[in-house]
């Protein structure tokens, strides 16, 4: 009887060790301050000068649905790809990651103490609903 409950205790003790960095990895999503203030303000910036004429805050509350699940690295090649419509990929990689930190500022996503950067784990953030 009391080795059972002390395999049991054993067992509760050790899992979240087992499974803690393999959903760590998984979990991360956009409310886990992914971008900084300062890039969500430079972001806002360029924002007003090459996006903000055909698309407002209420545009990304519409499509918000569809990119739900999908990595925000994803969202970053769409945009690079396609916008501004008259001239796509004309900006910066910075540029369109600041724009990025902007949206989910807006979006009502927290800031944190990490610069959002392409190659530094984007594929990894899942979107999820603000
Ligand atoms: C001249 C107008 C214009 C400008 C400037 C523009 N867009 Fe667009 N954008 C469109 C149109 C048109 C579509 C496609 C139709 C739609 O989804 O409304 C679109 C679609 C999008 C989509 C949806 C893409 C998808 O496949 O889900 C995003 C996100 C987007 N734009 C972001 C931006 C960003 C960020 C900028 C600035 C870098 C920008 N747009 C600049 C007109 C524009």
């Amino acid at each position: 009887m009391f080795d059972r409950f002390r395999t049991v205790f054993a067992a509760i003790l050790l899992l979240p060790i087992l499974i803690g960095p393999v959903s760590q990895a998984q979990q991360r999503t956009v409310q886990d301050g992914v971008f900084t203030e300062a890039q969500a303000t430079a972001g806002k910036l360029v924002y007003d000068e090459n996006c903000g004429s055909c698309h407002d805050m209420k545009f990304y509350e519409d499509i918000w649905d569809y990119w739900q699940g999908k990595p925000l690295l994803d969202f970053w090649f769409t945009i690079v790809a396609e916008m501004p419509s008259e001239n796509p990929g004309s900006l910066l990689d910075a540029e369109y990651t600041d724009i990025i930190a902007y949206i989910l500022s807006e979006r009502g996503f927290p800031s944190g103490d990490t610069r959002l950067e392409r190659q530094n784990g984007m594929d990894g953030i899942a979107i999820v609903s603000p």
